[in-house]
């Protein structure tokens, strides 16, 4: 499992700790950026993380802004893509068990550190339940390819 991670400016000091977290646990991951605090466009890096996620380069992604908000609606522009914003770890959970969410969106501008790093550790070790659930998370592309044929 290698978890693609990114932020923007707002983001990148949060982004530095979670990093910090996953190589103290070992896990694996690739940092999409970006690398300082200089202010870039929230869009371009949660592109990048999507695209990595899609196309098989990581299992899944993390991003992060300022409120989580921004990279969470470009995130679910990009088909295949389930980015969760969740700022609390029952939403987490839930996520992942409920939405096989392949995306974790957070803000660094909203909550601290110490609960970030948690909502991450849930989502990284909560499964999917599937049952009931695949047929929703299905439903979730059949919504996508849908309005995929409508724009062609
Ligand atoms: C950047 O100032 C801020 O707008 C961005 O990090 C994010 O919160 C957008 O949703």
């Amino acid at each position: 499992m290698e978890v693609a991670l990114g932020s923007d400016h707002g983001g990148f000091i949060l982004k530095q700790q979670i990093l910090k977290f996953l190589e103290q646990e070992q896990i694996a991951y690739h940092d999409y950026g970006v690398f300082s605090q200089e202010p870039c466009d929230y869009p371009d890096i949660a592109l990048a993380v999507a695209e990595a996620v899609t196309g098989g380069d990581c299992s899944c992604g993390i991003l992060i802004c300022g409120t989580g908000i921004g990279v969470s609606i470009v995130a679910n522009k990009v088909p295949g893509i389930r980015a969760a914003l969740c700022h609390d770890t029952f939403s987490a959970r839930m996520a992942r068990s409920h939405n096989n969410a392949n995306v974790l969106a957070l803000g660094e501008r909203v909550i601290g550190p110490g609960l970030a790093v948690e909502i991450v550790r849930v989502w990284l070790n909560t499964g999917f339940e599937g049952g009931r659930h695949g047929r929703r998370v299905d439903k979730i592309g059949s919504v996508e390819r849908r309005f995929g044929r409508a724009l062609e």
